[in-house]
């Protein structure tokens, strides 16, 4: 198909070129569909108007941010343009799509201007118009109320934005249907999204090789970033990460949130540590987030096979016992009961495991939750929405983002660590209900050890739990990716 004047995309495709996925239109057409046939039971009359992301400057500047669109306006509509507006008829199922119109001028600094027809043949509309034409076109297809969205993001606690546009006070708004029919749409993948998502979670995955066997003692944590947006960009055409890259090494890797400005992955690497790199590339939108855990010397010490095989484990049996139907939040206490029993083995714990969970023993190891929706939000939307469980106010549990049940077709992350945090453990041995559970002088031992993480990224079947990560988990299969042995790739049917 003929590219459209002015940009790199061609018609009824979203990609970045040769060797990467062309995410086709119909994506977001479904998506739609998918929504009007909801609706239809509900608000037959009414349009859907949703507002796109816009430009954000850099404070008082003139320079913006890389442009990420706003995630639900992805979903429905694919643009990756700032300032748009997009309307769907309920009744009809007609989409309509509503771009800046830029002057003249604008070819001069920004290139061709597109038109519309160019737009409508690129996302695949019914109908595209400017945006100053909004309020004539709404008035034409108006026959009841306008519903935006408006609704609690419930890991951030923000609120999506909400349409607005200056003649809409002449309009009927209803704020309260669209966002948690929208939102819990979100939580179940398409054919095509799982395209995307596998994708997106497989380039991550093939950087986070690349990284394994290139990180050496001495370098510095924010080379290794470097190197996985490099690849990520390089090879797949992924321009965004999907959060803040988090690379910690050694006692870094037991800072949950490590790599944020204040702390911006700039250690070296040392010798002999364990590197938690946690780092996911973002493609049209759709966000992989995986964690690796390996030593930098290739080797594990006996210490660091023993908590990283503790957390294996504990990933290995939510896998084993996830199927639709069963409680997310049953799976965050499956994987923190494998992960004390394992801890107990190793000797740095004693005592009944039971007593040990009603005492929230596996909160001081791991005080996030076990993993979290993932679609076009890393952390993706539909959590704790009304008609599904809430959220627990037990340690650990509590930081759960979903309680939900699974159900086919939900991607999730299943993430669990074991940290040694030095103000938890010092917490937990000043209190006796947990302290009699600790062995301090083994816990001693692993004072700034840092942590380990093991996260995939999955897809709920009919039947389970379908891992879309592909990097090497065992303790054998990372020592012998990084000594430079090639078998894994055949056994992941990979290339990297
Ligand atoms: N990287 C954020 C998370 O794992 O949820
Ligand atoms: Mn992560
Ligand atoms: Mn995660």
């Amino acid at each position: 198909m003929a590219p459209v004047k002015g940009t790199f995309l061609p018609d009824g495709k979203l990609w970045m070129g040769p060797g990467t996925l062309e995410v086709p239109t119909a994506l977001f057409a479904l998506n739609r569909k998918r929504l009007v046939e909801k609706l239809q039971g509900v608000k037959k009359d009414a349009i859907v108007l949703l507002q796109g992301g816009s430009e954000l400057p850099f404070y008082d500047t003139d320079v913006t941010y890389v442009f990420r669109q706003e995630s639900y306006f992805i979903w429905c509509f694919g643009t990756t343009e700032a300032g748009c507006y997009g309307a769907i008829d309920v009744s009809t199922g007609d989409s309509y799509l509503f771009v800046p119109r830029f002057p003249a001028e604008y070819a001069v600094w920004m290139g061709p201007l597109v038109s519309l027809t160019a737009f409508k043949n690129k996302y695949d509309v019914t109908h595209v118009y400017y945006v100053d034409q909004l309020d004539e076109i709404l008035q034409k297809i108006n026959r009841g109320s306008l519903l935006t969205l408006k609704g609690p993001n419930t890991d951030s606690g923000l609120v999506a934005k909400e349409a607005t546009f200056a003649e809409i006070s002449k309009y009927t708004v209803d704020n309260e249907v669209l966002f948690p029919i929208i939102a819990d749409l979100r939580v179940y993948k398409t054919p095509f999204e799982i395209e995307v998502m596998k994708y997106v979670v497989e380039i991550s995955s093939a950087a986070h090789m690349h990284i394994m066997r290139t990180a050496k003692a001495d370098m510095y944590e924010y080379q290794c970033e470097s190197e996985f947006l490099n690849y990520c960009y390089r090879k797949g055409g992924c321009r965004h990460a999907s959060y803040t890259c988090i690379c910690g090494s050694g006692t870094n890797g037991a800072i949950l949130h490590y790599g944020h400005a204040g702390a911006p992955n700039n250690y070296p690497v040392k010798d002999g540590t364990l590197c938690l790199f946690d780092m996911g590339a973002n493609y049209f939108g759709y966000a992989a987030d995986i964690t690796v855990t390996f030593p930098v010397s290739g080797k594990f010490t006996p210490d660091q096979k023993l908590i990283y095989e503790a957390v294996l484990a504990s990933n290995l049996a939510v896998f084993k016992a996830g199927k639709p139907g069963v409680s997310w939040s049953d799976m965050h206490v499956l994987a923190n009961r494998v992960l004390l029993e394992e801890l107990k083995k190793g000797g740095i714990l004693k005592g009944s495991v039971d007593e040990m969970l009603d005492a929230d023993i596996a909160a001081i190891f791991q005080p996030h939750g076990l993993g979290h929706l993932l679609g076009l939000d890393v952390h993706d939307v539909g959590g704790y929405l009304k008609g599904h469980p809430e959220r627990s106010s037990r340690p650990g549990l509590k930081s759960l983002r979903t309680a939900r049940l699974l159900e086919e077709n939900m991607c999730f992350t299943i993430e669990p660590g074991c940290y040694f945090i030095d103000p938890l453990l010092d917490q937990a041995l000043a209190n006796p209900k947990q302290s009699k559970f600790l062995v301090p002088e083994v816990l001693q031992r692993f004072r700034g050890f840092g942590g380990v993480r093991i996260e995939d990224d999955v897809l709920v079947t009919k039947d389970g739990i379908v891992n879309l990560t592909k990097v090497p988990r065992t303790v054998q299969e990372i020592e012998d990716w990084i000594s430079g042995k090639n078998d894994i790739l055949e056994k992941l049917n990979i290339k990297v």
